[in-house]
């Protein structure tokens, strides 16, 4: 195994293979892009839809979780109700030497914002009291509905995708029959303004969250949070992430609408951060809509005839952080052998298959001898069923260099046995063996792996 790179180091060459092969880029690059904001190209917008898929699969394909997807843009009195228009804040300072903007509570983490001074800790200009007295920013993008830009008209871009979940608890509730313990889910865009980006994908302005919140009877509330810590913590696991890699972190000081707070945390190059939060609510949430709409929300327990408001189990994960995740997760750098009997080191993303953006390249040995023709047809024929990839041009070493670095799992090549005897050679991603199956068994073979 070759040394792996790890820090700054691994963190810049995973920031440029997602450039240079189609995972992410800048926002408005050509304009010279926008903090905080990234876009997902062919292979990071498959990867991610890969990855909200098999979060969607494994939390509502099951009988007590129901599916949602709220409007972006609520009633603004939600945001009051939730505590976000009063607690939503970060505190902010200005450097005033270098007019640099940082968290106050971040300090310690931050880096001077002056290129003159480029290495130097902010937590130093602290101390020399080179920064303003901490104001409170509250971290919602504001925006207008309809044409007058008055207060009566300010609605906010959903900071979290929780709140649409409560607010049509009843919806959902009456709509579907379902009784508690039940769970509601959503995946959705959620925008914050961020004090200081940073990271990547890890602290965005715009991101995505993929969240279930689980209404349970009160007194059962803490069960379901361990039930649901466990669960969640393994689904990451089951999706290739390495245990060595997940950490329960407990939160001490906690969020004004919880009882109890883990974070599930991924040893990123730059250390330790929050990929998932498992919150229990209580009944903050539910009791809040009710006092601010007037609004009865109790459930009623036909069964023991009891009125209560539900306690709420949050499970929030951020599919953009996440992606992140596994994109770190995935990243190795190997000894290969070059094929003319030498080693080279080749990258290689090791996806789980059901992640990977491209499940198989379809690769004819040479471009003559009809093989393209066999392997175009091959290659129309798993189309239909898979995310497949054709390629036809450069050694098939190097093929094999390019999907390595995408992280396909298979790689199907057509060669002169392919003639004779109708076998083609399947190629694995992590052990780089081969072996040879039928042409027409293809197309169950990859279904039976994937
Ligand atoms: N509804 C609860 C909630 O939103 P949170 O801990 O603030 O809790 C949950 O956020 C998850 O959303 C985080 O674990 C993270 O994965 C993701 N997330 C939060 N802020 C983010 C940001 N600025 N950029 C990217 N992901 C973010």
């Amino acid at each position: 195994m070759a040394q792996q790179p790890s820090g700054t180091e691994l963190m810049d060459k995973i920031v440029s293979l997602c450039k240079r092969r189609g995972f992410i880029f800048q926002s408005s690059e050509i304009y010279g892009g926008l903090n905080g904001c990234w876009d997902y190209g062919p292979l990071g917008v498959e990867l991610l839809k890969n990855l909200k898929d098999a979060w969607w699969k494994s939390m509502t394909y099951r009988d007590d979780v129901e599916g949602l997807d709220a409007a972006i843009l609520m009633h603004p009195r939600v945001w009051e109700a939730s505590g976000h228009v009063e607690n939503f804040t970060d505190p902010m300072v200005d450097c005033k030497e270098c007019k640099a903007r940082f968290r106050a509570d971040q300090i310690e983490e931050s880096m001077c914002g002056n290129k003159a001074y480029q290495g130097r800790k902010a937590g130093k200009c602290a101390a020399e009291g080179k920064f303003t007295e901490a104001r409170q920013f509250n971290l919602m993008f504001k925006t207008y509905i309809g044409p007058l830009e008055d207060s009566s008209a300010v609605v906010y871009l959903r900071p979290e995708t929780a709140q649409g979940i409560y607010v049509n608890f009843y919806n959902v509730k009456d709509s579907t029959r379902q009784k508690i313990p039940f769970g509601i889910a959503q995946i959705g865009k959620a925008f914050r303004n961020e004090i200081n980006t940073k990271n990547f994908l890890f602290r965005t302005r715009e991101f995505e969250q993929m969240e279930m919140q689980f209404f349970v009877k009160p007194g059962t509330d803490m069960e379901w949070f361990n039930h649901w810590k466990e669960t969640r913590k393994q689904w990451y696991i089951n999706l290739g992430m390495s245990p060595d890699k997940l950490n329960f972190h407990e939160h001490e000081k906690l969020a004004h609408y919880a009882s109890a707070a883990f974070d599930i945390e991924f040893l990123f190059p730059f250390g330790w951060g929050e990929i998932e939060g498992i919150h229990n609510r209580t009944d903050y949430d539910l009791r809040r809509h009710q006092e601010f709409s007037g609004k009865n929300l109790e459930y009623f327990d036909d069964a023991t005839k009891e009125k209560f408001i539900p306690y709420v189990i949050e499970t929030s994960a951020g599919a953009s952080r996440g992606l992140m995740a596994f994109l770190c997760n995935a990243y190795a750098e190997e000894e290969a052998p070059t094929g003319e009997g030498k080693t080279e080191i080749r990258t290689v993303m090791k996806f789980h298959s059901q992640l990977a953006p491209v499940k198989a390249a379809v690769l004819p040995l040479v471009r003559k001898d009809g093989m393209p023709e066999i392997a175009t047809k091959l290659y129309d024929e798993l189309k239909k069923r898979f995310r497949v990839f054709y390629d036809e041009s450069a050694t098939v070493g190097k093929r094999y260099r390019r999907q390595d670095e995408i992280g396909t799992p298979y790689c199907i090549t057509i060669d002169s046995e392919t003639l004779q005897n109708q076998t083609v050679t399947i190629r694995y991603r992590d052990t780089m063996t081969q072996e040879r199956i039928a042409i027409d068994k293809t197309s169950n073979y990859l279904s039976e792996r994937l």
